[in-house]
């Protein structure tokens, strides 16, 4: 079972049980027009051999009339007709110069970039073929980074610690958490959108949000398997709240999804969850907040790096992101944003009680997050190339939601 460039030994191997897997490869070997002489000891080898020619698209040729005389078979011009037309689809490792595309082809479907795609696949088209569309510079670093930085619920958090709050405080945090969900839901559903209408050549942007997809899952089991500790029902969705994740949801591009919701809301909700953790009535509360903090800056990150990328290829993207976020403001003018409970919530568990020393407090607290929300978003903004006047204008249009 051996082959060389003009002949291939099956032994006993029949064509029908394996033969064929040799036969093309010495096929593959052999220059178009090229004769090839197959030998072999199975007994149908002549009449498989024909019928494997043709359907191969080879020239049979006919062996004479003597007891001895060898089958071959001339390889055709249109053979390897499965590899005619066929491209390659980069190289599968990003570092490769070239290795991901400026635009990926619809024709290569969705297959693994770096391998050779034959001809007459099924196309895939979606929204995002263009690399400069979803691609950030340290992409795979962030990818790897993401996929070594995965906690498992039951062990990461001490859920034994988790019942030192009073009830107030304790109400208090069930409305935020209520308030978490909500988001984390809304940051689910546009993550999962938009890993689907990655092309696949783009692999590492589709992983990574089919990543963060899973982490807003983590967060809302989280969030929920907390909020229900002690209470049998959690706080209350707002309009208002509704209306701010409704216009991220609906945001169909993904540059300026990720302004709004990665570079501004995740931001904010950074702070916010930094503020919560600061601030949690117990170790359980506190350690949830810091592993979800954590995940959500990665988050950030991917936004920031994705952005901070497409600007330096395309500076006239800038004011189109000012527009959406411009429209993200006038379409939410007249909702209420923050809802009432969620503010008084988080005066309560900062203040750690209803007594108006507590209040007085918490209030402060709250209004210094604010603050601090409102400067990161400044700073990022100005990070993404808007001067520091108009950075600090739009950082503040930004949803009274935080998200
Ligand atoms: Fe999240
Ligand atoms: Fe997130």
């Amino acid at each position: 079972m051996t082959f060389g460039g003009q002949w291939v030994d099956l032994g006993a191997l029949p064509i029908d049980r394996g033969g064929g897997i040799l036969l093309r490869r010495a096929a593959a070997a052999a220059q178009p027009g090229e004769r090839v002489e197959v030998r072999g000891s199975d007994p149908s080898l002549a009449v498989h051999l024909r019928a494997w020619a043709r359907r191969e698209g080879h020239r049979w040729e006919e062996p004479p009339m003597t007891a001895q005389a060898a089958l071959a078979f001339v390889r055709g011009d249109a053979a390897d007709a499965r590899r005619a037309g066929s491209t390659l689809a980069g190289y599968p490792d990003p570092r490769h110069p070239g290795a991901v595309a400026e635009r990926a082809a619809a024709a290569w479907g969705i297959a693994p970039r770096g391998a050779e795609v034959e001809a007459g696949a099924p196309p895939h088209t979606v929204a995002l073929m263009e690399k400069c569309e979803c691609w950030a510079d340290d992409l795979p670093a962030l990818l790897r980074h993401a996929l070594a930085s995965q906690w498992n619920p039951q062990e990461a958090i001490p859920w034994d610690q988790s019942h030192s709050g009073s009830e107030e405080v304790e109400s208090a945090l069930v409305q935020i958490l209520t308030y978490l969900i909500e988001n984390e839901t809304a940051a689910l559903l546009i993550s999962a959108r938009f890993a689907a209408q990655v092309h696949p050549h783009f692999r590492e942007a589709m992983q990574l949000l089919a990543l963060q997809s899973a982490e807003e899952a983590r967060h809302i089991e989280v969030f929920t398997q907390r909020a229900t500790m002690r209470h049998s029902r959690l706080g209350s969705s707002t309009a208002g709240g509704q209306a701010s994740l409704r216009t991220l949801l609906e945001e169909p591009r993904f540059p300026e999804s990720s302004l709004l919701l990665s570079v501004l809301g995740e931001g904010t909700f950074v702070d916010l969850l930094r503020f919560l953790q600061e601030h949690a009535p117990d170790t359980c509360t506190a350690t949830i907040m810091r592993l979800a903090a954590q995940d959500e800056s990665r988050h950030v990150a991917f936004g920031m790096a994705h952005l901070s990328r497409m600007l330096a290829i395309d500076p006239s993207r800038l004011p189109l992101l000012e527009l959406a976020m411009e429209r993200r403001h006038a379409a939410l003018r007249d909702t209420a944003g923050l809802n009432e409970e969620v503010f008084e919530s988080l005066v309560v568990l900062a203040g750690g009680g209803l007594a108006p020393a507590d209040i007085a407090r918490g209030f402060d607290s709250v209004a210094h997050l604010m603050k601090q929300m409102h400067a990161g978003r400044r700073r990022r903004l100005e990070t993404l190339g808007f001067d520091p006047t108009r950075a600090d204008a739009l950082a503040g249009l930004h949803t009274r939601n935080f998200m």
